[in-house]
């Protein structure tokens, strides 16, 4: 982070207009959220992701609206400048804007983040509008949309035909009149991505979707390794930190084993005549014990 008082909405569209460029990525603790800050990314988002990475599901479609509560309160216990945007988990807000706009204000007050995400298009302009008239920033987020998973199947990339290429520009254009601050593409083919990024005056957050949006996003988990049976087409693994972890349990699980830890200065002595005086009492009221 570039600046030292916590990162607003405006600041996003300064940045746009600035051409600097949005660092972006996934958080879901305490911790990682102050490894984030200290790596100076101005913007966080707890998204429904966690559904896979860090409650074990195989999609994000089990996620439930209080899993999110619970990540974004642990979340922003560790922020302090960030600008933390909390996911709308699936139907928290499909089924009416009276819905979405219960389900934004609970994250926003019981997880006390700064905006909420949603995904979907056209469709979902008037929701967008609802919440954001409610004084509740939105972020979009068009392209793949991984809680559609059992319409549209795993990770494709969608826009690559002229007629959902000109739908997904539509979509775009209609969640910025809406009112949405930034929009996340996802998957969305390169051209494409740079396309909608030329005509929308709010910043893009591009995944898997070229070097042309705004900004990137990228999951925490991924990024870092912290899995290690295969990595996303989208992400350049920074780290391979599972492996590192799996060495250090083991090394720290054989030390256990050949009692090279922990040593003494690991804890705390004291005295050895007071213990010398307990295990004299303890000996000697055993001893009337057993006469
Ligand atoms: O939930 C999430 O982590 C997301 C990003 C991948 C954009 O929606």
């Amino acid at each position: 982070m570039t600046q030292d008082r916590p990162v607003a909405i405006h600041d996003l569209q300064s940045w746009k207009l600035r051409g600097e460029r949005i660092p972006m990525i996934t958080a879901y603790d305490y911790t990682s959220v102050q490894v984030v800050e200290a790596a100076g990314i101005p913007v966080v988002l707890v998204g429904d992701t966690l559904g896979m990475v860090v409650l074990g599901y195989d999609s994000t479609i089990p996620v439930t609206l209080e899993d999110m509560i619970h990540h974004v309160r642990a979340v922003m216990r560790g922020q302090s400048r960030a600008l933390v945007i909390g996911d709308l988990p699936f139907m928290s807000y499909q089924m009416s804007e009276v819905q979405a706009l219960t389900s934004a204000a609970r994250i926003i007050q019981e997880g006390g983040c700064h905006a909420v995400k949603l995904e979907g298009g056209s469709e979902m302009a008037p929701t967008v509008a609802r919440i954001v008239g409610a004084g509740i920033p939105v972020m979009g987020h068009i392209g793949y949309t991984p809680q559609s998973v059992n319409r549209f199947g795993r990770r494709r990339v969608l826009g690559k035909r002229a007629d959902a290429a000109e739908a997904l520009v539509r979509d775009a254009l209609a969640l910025q009149s809406a009112g949405a601050f930034a929009i996340v593409l996802e998957c969305v083919p390169i051209p494409l991505a740079d396309e909608i990024t030329r005509r929308l005056e709010i910043p893009t957050i591009g995944i898997g979707s070229g070097p042309g949006c705004d900004g990137e996003i990228q999951v925490f988990h991924d990024l870092l390794g912290l899995y290690s049976d295969f990595v996303p087409r989208h992400t350049k693994r920074a780290l391979a930190l599972s492996d590192l972890m799996t060495a250090a349990l083991s090394t720290y699980a054989d030390e256990v084993r050949t009692r090279s830890f922990p040593e003494a200065k690991h804890a705390t002595s004291m005295d050895l005549d007071v213990l010398a005086r307990v295990v004299e009492r303890i000996d000697a009221r055993a001893g009337r014990v057993d006469a």
